[in-house]
């Protein structure tokens, strides 16, 4: 039997770069390969866990199947779908649910952080986070899950679900490994922390054009002391020219170590490689966005297939519980 292939992103709007490496690269390779069965979501149940609109979540739950579309992933190749498409997982969350303890919860770094960013809106829905997650993935008993390095949290919490359900009830789930791409952790433009959503002015969205992606990398701060250590800001620049033109590596570091190198033509030329990448995702997605009809199939398709697979785990799981 093939293995097993899950992922997700958030419906919190345009995916920018650090998804786009962390995690839609990982997405495509696996795709390809055919010892893998692949099954990729938007994970809009998710997105209801922090404070959201309405009206953008009823946007962005499809425009992240169009950037997935746009970015390469084929619905001939894998399942593609929306979360909340599949009742199964909200589900077998509530199942999992009895298997841990609130302290584990409330102890994971990603939960402190969001009870920080939100602290009047920090919800047992946010708490139940990562055991969603682990329901996502364990849901298709998949193994492998293309993600960024700041879900490997998430994914020892699925692990510990996973051991905790076949010793307790002699299920058969599978523990989930990371699947990591050269892009596990693409830094905020900013200079400080990763790139995400929720820090204004740290990120590159794939649907940026040639002048935004230029005015974004041009205004990361790069200012240095000659001979001096490398800033934040000089990291940043040097580790997406190390994701987008590998090549000059070598070039860029001797010129910084000599004092001469000329930051605003590095900046220009990872600009352009940045623009040169994402210009057929672009392309792609205008076609995507002519054609709903083609969108509302591939959305319903995927959720019928994922449903397929995801139903019989949860009778499976429900006859071991004692509640079949
Ligand atoms: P989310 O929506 O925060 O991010 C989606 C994916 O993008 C990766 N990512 C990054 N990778 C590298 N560098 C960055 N700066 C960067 N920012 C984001 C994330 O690691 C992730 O892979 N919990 C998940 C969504 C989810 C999921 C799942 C993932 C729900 N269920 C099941 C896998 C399997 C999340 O919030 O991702």
């Amino acid at each position: 039997m093939k293995k097993r292939v899950l992922s997700g992103i958030r419906a919190t709007g345009r995916l920018h770069v650090g998804n786009y490496l962390g995690a839609v690269k990982g997405m495509l390779e696996l795709q390809s390969d055919p010892d893998y069965e692949t099954l990729y979501m938007v994970a809009d149940l998710h997105t209801v866990t922090t404070p959201y609109k309405v009206d953008e979540l009823r946007i962005n739950r499809n425009e992240v199947i169009v950037d997935y579309l746009a970015a390469g992933l084929d619905p001939e190749k894998s399942i593609i779908f929306r979360q909340a498409d599949v009742k199964e997982h909200a589900e077998l969350a509530f199942y999992f649910a009895s298997v841990v303890s609130i302290a584990r919860m409330q102890h994971l770094p990603t939960f402190k952080d969001k009870v920080k960013q939100y602290p009047k809106d920090s919800t047992i829905a946010l708490l139940n986070y990562p055991i969603l997650m682990s329901s996502d993935i364990l849901l298709y008993k998949a193994g492998l899950v293309p993600v960024g390095i700041d879900q490997e949290p998430h994914l020892e919490v699925a692990r510990e679900i996973a051991r905790k359900m076949n010793d307790l009830y002699g299920t058969d789930f599978p523990e989930p490994k990371r699947f990591a791409t050269k892009g596990e952790y693409v830094p905020s433009l900013k200079g400080e922390g990763k790139m995400g959503k929720s820090v204004e002015g740290s990120y590159i969205n794939l649907t940026d054009t040639v002048d935004e992606v230029r005015k974004k990398v041009r205004s990361m701060p790069t200012a240095t002391e000659a001979g001096g250590e490398m800033t934040g800001g000089v990291k940043a620049l040097f580790a997406f020219a190390n994701l987008f033109i590998p090549d000059n590596m070598e070039e860029y570091h001797d010129e910084f170590e000599a004092g001469n190198l000329r930051f605003s033509d590095m900046k220009d030329a990872v600009a352009a490689a940045i623009s040169e990448e994402l210009r057929p995702l672009q392309e792609k997605r205008k076609e995507l966005e002519a054609d709903r009809a083609y969108l509302d199939k591939v959305m319903k398709e995927g959720a019928e297939r994922a449903r397929e697979i995801a139903s019989k785990t949860v009778q499976e799981v429900k006859e071991k519980m004692g509640l079949g």
